[in-house]
């Protein structure tokens, strides 16, 4: 498996980072309703709360910047980002958005009906959300392994295909207006899905006529993660097995918060001319013209600087290297995390840490916070509070398969010193598990509650 290869870089600009006192935390967490998306960022210590939007651009990123074209229509900072999608990904079509979920509202909005199913490996939070917000219905079809948190299969986040077809059979493909696939698949522990896999959910959209999208935000990742584990792909270079992957596909969705390494920005791609129009219909009403969308040149020319950057397989190596350490850490000290571990994060089983917690007392909630109350660490919940949803055409409760606490590691941003800390302190956490307690909701809004509701302990 992977070594811990040394940053691919020196450190040029700090920001300075403060711990507060154990009485200031508290205080804080408790006018921040116990949810920790509701602290202020100066009051955390070290932030694991996402990997979106928190990396740390390079000299070459901060001097693109300056070549910001900002003419309101056909900016030279287009074409520089197109050149960079037209060789990496290869849709001859796409629209700037102001970010990823920005994407996903414009294809919801543009091909989903109510009643209608979309598909995928696992659908992220803003993703579901897009779709129950049309009155869709997200479908989670990832492979049995993924639910079963120390299963070494090195793809835990491939699409079941057999439940696919099935999928499509009972459903009908005239009630599938797309279909996707997350990479990496980040709701179910930032797992890779492999070529073969990729290659096996685009044959069966095809044979039923149903458009595919990539969820594309951590493709880089992904392909360096065929290129370690998939067998016949360690000569390949990382930006051909993207290509492969691409090329299976009808389109994708891009938050280039994520692997181009960019502080705000993401398109929506694809190869039909006629989606593509409306597309920048949709755009024009809502993000702006079709050759800025929501974003400024100079963010064009960023995420046009990173996504190369993101592609960088010595970089590529340093990340998944960290990650691997960080797990490592952690799993010495007996804390159980999802195995593998994914590109972007680590993520606890909150379930297993804290048995004694039932899912409706949300056990990754009560980890969170007492994350942060211990060491003012934030990482948030992703388990029965933010995906559990009831599907609106049965009305069924669906909890997600696993309670998990995801650390996530913004990129080039914490040292391993940083994450000693934080293994430390979850093992000063560990010595006294049992006197944590559930939490009760006291405020929460019906889509994406995660981020805006309110809590008090048991
Ligand atoms: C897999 C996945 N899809 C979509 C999104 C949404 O992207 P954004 O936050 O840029 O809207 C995220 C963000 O975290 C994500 O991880």
């Amino acid at each position: 498996m992977l070594n811990y290869p040394p940053e691919p870089f020196r450190i040029k600009v700090v920001e300075p980072i403060r711990r507060l006192e154990p009485a200031a935390r508290r205080a804080a967490l408790l006018s921040a309703g116990f949810n920790i998306f509701g602290l202020r960022a100066e009051d955390v210590y070290v932030d694991l709360l996402t990997d979106s939007g928190t990396g740390a651009m390079s000299h070459h990123q901060w001097a693109a910047l300056m070549q910001g074209d900002e003419s309101y229509a056909g900016a030279r900072s287009f074409y520089r980002l197109k050149e960079a999608i037209d060789g990496i990904f290869g849709f001859p079509f796409f629209v700037p958005t102001h970010q990823g979920r920005a994407a996903e509202h414009i294809l919801c909005g543009l091909l989903l009906r109510p009643g209608q199913s979309v598909p995928s490996n696992a659908h992220f939070d803003t993703t579901q959300a897009n779709i129950l917000a049309r009155g869709g219905r997200p479908e989670n079809l990832g492979i049995p392994e993924a639910a079963e948190r120390a299963n070494p299969h090195p793809f835990k986040g491939n699409m079941d295909l057999e439940s696919l077809e099935r999928f499509i059979e009972v459903t009908g493909p005239e009630n599938i207006p797309l279909g996707m696939m997350t990479i990496t698949n980040n709701a179910g522990g930032g797992q890779p899905v492999s070529l073969e896999n990729l290659r096996g959910v685009s044959a069966i959209y095809r044979a039923h006529r149903i458009p595919f999208f990539i969820d594309a935000c951590r493709f880089a990742e992904n392909a360096y993660f065929i290129k370690l584990r998939e067998p016949g792909q360690a000569d390949r270079s990382v930006l051909e097995i993207a290509r492969d992957v691409f090329a299976l596909a009808d389109g994708a969705t891009m938050s280039a918060k994520k692997d181009a390494i960019v502080n705000i920005g993401g398109f929506l791609a694809m190869r039909d001319e006629d989606l593509y129009r409306r597309a920048c219909n949709e755009l024009i009403l809502r993000e702006g013209f079709p050759t800025y969308g929501g974003l400024a040149g100079r963010d064009l020319e960023a995420i046009a600087v990173g996504l190369w950057e993101g592609l960088d397989e010595t970089y590529l190596a340093y990340r998944l290297g960290q990650t691997a350490y960080f797990a490592d850490r952690l799993d010495e000290a007996g804390i159980p995390i999802i195995q593998p571990p994914g590109g972007h994060a680590v993520y606890i089983d909150a379930g297993a840490f804290l048995p004694h917690i039932p899912r409706d007392d949300y056990p990754g909630i009560a980890l969170s916070a007492e994350l942060y109350l211990e060491g003012g660490v934030r990482a948030p919940e992703l388990g029965s509070f933010a995906f559990a949803y009831t599907d609106p055409a049965t009305g069924e409760f669906r909890h997600p398969a696993l309670e998990l606490l995801r650390l996530a590691l913004p990129r080039r941003v914490y040292t391993q010193a940083h994450l000693d800390y934080v293994v430390d302190t979850l093992v000063r956490i560990r010595d006294r598990r049992d006197s944590l307690r559930g939490y009760r909701v006291t405020y929460a809004p019906e889509l994406l509650r995660h981020f805006t509701a309110r809590f008090e302990p048991l």
